[in-house]
């Protein structure tokens, strides 16, 4: 199977918040740990602040900006 003819979900890249996966059916972390996708839309934290790594809890909302 060639790259192009898997389904891959839409990716939404929030300003300074989550990444937003749509039609994700699993997200595989650093560890290589695979955490199944369960919702048709789920946000990735990309502070890596959150308590509930590899998912955005909100906590980026707090985090003083730079
Ligand atoms: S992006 Fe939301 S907690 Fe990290």
């Amino acid at each position: 199977m060639r790259d192009r003819d898997f389904d891959h979900p839409e990716v939404v890249l929030c300003k300074d918040g989550p990444m937003l996966l749509r039609g994700a059916t699993s997200v595989q972390d650093a560890d290589g740990t695979v955490h199944p996708v369960q919702r048709p839309v789920v946000a990735l934290c990309r502070c890596e602040k959150s308590s509930r790594l590899p998912w955005c809890d909100g906590t980026h909302k707090v985090i003083p900006k730079a």
